[in-house]
């Protein structure tokens, strides 16, 4: 009952945003097919994710668990990142120089790598600083669902739909784009499908397509 109210309440005010916004090009707020935006770090998934093989969930441990996916602390950088302070090709070039020039060779960080461990509270070597707290990056978030609407990442994860078919190809993407519209009609679409899981049992799919499903 109470989650019906709601409902009638949702309707009413969406309602009431559509007449004001009364033009075809009307789109919900934060709700952007093809979104890219520059990150505070420049974070490859096409290194990590695709050329390295990192499993998506080593960093978004969340999804199989809980509605979020997460972002993954600076912690989780630094059991690689604590070893790695630049890439091998610059860590190659800085050796030949070195040796062109007769010299050892200098400790080398990535601009983009002091930016991690800056977040830790460290030094540019990586480091720890006595008395220096960490704080956290300010990524950019990319999909945004609104308010008004439920979706958690564990009942997909656990039906076995994958990260890509909600997200394309991130392993090959060196800077995350929002791929699909996340539209309701796309949620639909999805739910509508013969899923082995939702064939099975007819009213699964009802309540798939339930209002109260998505919307409190
Ligand atoms: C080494 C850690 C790491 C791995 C592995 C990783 N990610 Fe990420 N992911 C991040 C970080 C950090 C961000 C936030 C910065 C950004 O958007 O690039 C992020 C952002 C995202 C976002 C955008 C979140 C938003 O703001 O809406 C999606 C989607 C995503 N990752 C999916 C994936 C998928 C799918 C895989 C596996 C193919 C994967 N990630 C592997 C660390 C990782
Ligand atoms: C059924 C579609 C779907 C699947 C499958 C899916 N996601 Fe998402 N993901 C979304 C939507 C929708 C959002 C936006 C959620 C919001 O705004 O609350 C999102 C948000 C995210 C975010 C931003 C942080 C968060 O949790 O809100 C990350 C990171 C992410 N997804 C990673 C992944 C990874 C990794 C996988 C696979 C293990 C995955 N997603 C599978 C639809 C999906
Ligand atoms: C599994 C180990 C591992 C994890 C976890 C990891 N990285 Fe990396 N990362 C690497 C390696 C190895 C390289 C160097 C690749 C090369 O030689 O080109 C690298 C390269 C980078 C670079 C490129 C540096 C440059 O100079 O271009 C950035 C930026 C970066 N990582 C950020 C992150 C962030 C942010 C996280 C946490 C969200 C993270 N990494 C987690 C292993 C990791
Ligand atoms: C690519 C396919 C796909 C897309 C896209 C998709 N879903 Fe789903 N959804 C599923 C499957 C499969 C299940 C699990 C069905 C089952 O367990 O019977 C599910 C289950 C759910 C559930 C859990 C229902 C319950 O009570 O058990 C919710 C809530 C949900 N989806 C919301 C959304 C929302 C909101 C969106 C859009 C932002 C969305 N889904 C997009 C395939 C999809
Ligand atoms: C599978 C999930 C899902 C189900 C089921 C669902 N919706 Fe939605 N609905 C959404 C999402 C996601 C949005 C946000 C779309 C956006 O941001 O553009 C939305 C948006 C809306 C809006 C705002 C206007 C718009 O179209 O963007 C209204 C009104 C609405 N839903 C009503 C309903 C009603 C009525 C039902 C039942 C017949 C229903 N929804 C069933 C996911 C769902």
């Amino acid at each position: 009952m109470q989650k019906q109210l709601k409902l009638v309440t949702l309707l009413i005010l969406v309602g009431g945003l559509l007449v004001i916004f009364s033009n075809s090009t009307f789109r919900m707020p934060g709700n952007q097919q093809n979104y890219e935006p520059i990150q505070p770090i420049d974070f490859s998934h096409r290194l990590h994710a695709g050329e390295m093989e990192v499993p998506c969930q080593y960093c978004h441990y969340g999804a199989s668990q809980s509605r979020h996916a997460g972002i993954p602390a600076t912690n989780v950088c630094m059991n690689c990142h604590k070893y790695v302070s630049a890439t091998r090709d610059d860590l190659r070039l800085e050796e030949e120089q070195a040796s062109v020039e007769g010299r050892d060779m200098k400790p080398l960080t990535s601009l983009e790598i002091i930016k991690i461990y800056s977040a830790m509270g460290y030094d540019p070597q990586g480091n720890p600083v006595e008395g220096k707290a960490g704080k956290s990056v300010e990524w950019v978030k990319v999909h945004n669902i609104p308010d008004f609407v439920f979706f958690s990442h564990k009942p997909h994860i656990t039906a076995g739909v994958d990260c890509a078919d909600c997200h394309g190809d991130v392993s090959s993407m060196e800077r995350i784009k929002q791929t699909e519209d996340l539209s309701m009609g796309w949620c639909l679409d999805c739910h509508r499908k013969d899923h082995e899981s939702l064939t099975a049992a007819p009213e699964r799919t009802q309540l798939l397509l339930d209002c109260a499903t998505c919307h409190y």
